[in-house]
C-alpha cells in the first residue's frame, strides 16, 4: 500500500512527465463544501476535468467518504480529503482554484438573502484561510446569496491584503445555463447553439437576461420575453419548490460550476477568447459589483465587456436589478466592515 508520500511523488511524476509530453499543465483545485449536494456531483465532474491534477475535496462533514468514493475513478487527478477546519490550511496550501459551495440551500419560501445569516460567516471563515494559504488562487464563490458574499471575500481579501479583483469571480453560470435551456426551447433549436448573455446578479430580478443580445440572432413576442424573463429569474425557485424542502439546484448547477472552472482554467493555461458572465468587482455601471461578461486569461477576469445596446424592457430590469443589488452589495460589505 503505497504511503502518502509516495502518491504524492508519483503523482508529481506524473504530472513532469505529462508536461514533458506537451500535455495538460496540471492545475490544482480545491472544492470547500466537497460533501454536499453541489459539492459531489461537482467533484465527480471535476475529477474527470483533464486539465485538473490535483483534486482536493473538503469539508465539515463527510469529506473522507465522498473522497474514497471518487479516488477510484480511473482519471488523471490525484484527489485528496480533508475534514474539518483544523485541516483547512492544508486543503488550500498550493491551490490554482478554488471552488466554494459550502454553505445552506433555500427551502421553499426562502429567498437567497434568507440564507445570509448562516453563509455569510462560512464564507468569511474560507476566505480568511484562502488569503493566508493560496493568496494567488483564482475562487468561484458559488455560495449564496452570491449577490452579499462576493463584496463578502472582497472585504476580507482587502483586509489581509490580498485582493486582486480579477481573481474573485462570483458563479452566476446557472443563470446562463438555464436562460440557453429556455429560449432554445422557446426556438425549437439545440441549446448548445444559443449564447444568452446573462448579466446584473443571481437573485430574483437581478438576474437580467438580455433576450436583444441573444446569438444567434433572433426576435421574441412580448409574452415570450415576458415568459423567458419570468422562468431564467425563478428558475431556482422552479428547483426548490420541485425538491419540496429537500434543496435547491444541485446537479445542474454542479454541471454549471464545472463549466465555469474549466473557462477558469483554461483561461489560466493561456487560451485565448475564453468568455463567460460572472459576478465581479466591475465599472460597467455604478455599483462596485456586477455581473457581465468577462475575458478569462493567465491571471483571472482580464477584460470585463459592457453590457451593449439595451431594449427599453431591459434598461427597466436594470433600474430594478441595480436598486435591489446596491442593498445586498453594502449587506455584505458592512457585515465585514463592523
Ligand atoms: P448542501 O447543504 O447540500 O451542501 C453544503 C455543504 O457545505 C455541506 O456538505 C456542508 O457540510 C458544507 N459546509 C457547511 N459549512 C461549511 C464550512 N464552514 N466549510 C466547509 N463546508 C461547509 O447545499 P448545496 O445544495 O450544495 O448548496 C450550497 C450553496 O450553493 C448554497 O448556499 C446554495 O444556496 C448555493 N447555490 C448557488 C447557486 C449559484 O448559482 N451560485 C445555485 C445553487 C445553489
Amino acid at each position: 500500500r503505497p504511503s502518502n508520500l509516495q502518491m504524492e511523488e508519483s503523482s508529481n511524476l506524473r504530472r513532469a512527465n505529462c508536461r514533458a509530453k506537451g500535455g495538460a499543465p496540471g492545475f490544482k483545485v480545491a472544492i470547500l463544501g466537497a460533501a454536499g449536494g453541489i459539492g459531489q456531483p461537482l467533484a465527480l465532474l471535476m475529477k474527470m476535468n483533464p486539465l485538473i491534477s490535483v483534486l482536493h475535496l473538503y469539508d465539515v462533514v463527510n469529506s473522507p467518504g465522498v473522497t474514497a468514493d471518487i479516488s477510484h475513478m480511473d482519471t488523471g487527478a490525484v484527489v485528496r480529503g480533508f475534514l474539518g477546519q483544523p485541516q483547512l490550511e492544508n486543503a488550500l496550501t498550493g491551490m490554482d482554484l478554488v471552488i466554494i459551495p459550502a454553505g445552506i440551500p433555500r427551502k421553499p419560501g426562502m429567498t437567497r438573502d434568507d440564507l445570509f445569516k448562516i453563509n455569510a460567516g462560512i464564507v468569511k471563515t474560507l476566505c480568511e484561510g484562502i488569503a493566508k494559504c493560496c493568496p494567488n488562487a483564482i475562487v468561484n464563490l458559488i455560495s449564496n446569496p452570491v449577490n452579499s458574499t462576493v463584496p463578502i471575500a472582497a472585504e476580507v481579501f482587502k483586509k489581509a491584503g490580498t485582493y486582486d479583483p480579477k481573481r474573485l469571480l462570483g458563479v452566476t453560470t446557472l443563470d446562463v445555463v438555464r436562460a440557453n435551456t429556455f429560449v432554445a426551447e422557446v426556438l425549437g433549436v439545440d441549446p448548445r447553439d444559443v449564447d444568452v448573455p446573462v448579466v446584473g446578479g443571481h437573485a430574483g430580478v437581478t438576474i437580467l437576461p438580455l433576450l436583444s443580445q441573444v446569438k444567434p440572432p433572433c426576435s421574441f413576442t412580448k409574452e415570450e420575453i415576458d415568459y423567458l424573463t419570468d422562468r431564467i429569474q425563478n428558475g431556482g425557485t422552479e428547483v426548490v419548490e420541485a425538491k419540496a424542502g429537500a434543496g435547491s439546484a444541485t446537479l445542474s448547477m454542479a454541471y454549471a460550476a464545472a463549466k465555469f472552472a474549466d473557462a477558469c482554467l483554461r483561461g489560466l493555461r493561456g487560451d485565448a477568447g475564453i468568455v463567460e458572465c460572472s459576478f465581479i468587482s466591475s465599472q460597467v455601471t455604478e455599483l462596485p459589483f456586477f455581473a457581465s461578461k468577462v475575458r478569462l486569461g493567465r491571471t483571472g477576469a482580464e477584460e470585463i465587456f459592457p453590457l451593449g445596446p439595451l431594449n427599453e424592457y431591459e434598461r427597466i430590469g436594470l433600474g430594478k436589478a441595480k436598486k435591489e443589488l446596491a442593498e445586498s452589495i453594502e449587506k455584505g460589505i458592512s457585515f465585514v466592515k463592523k
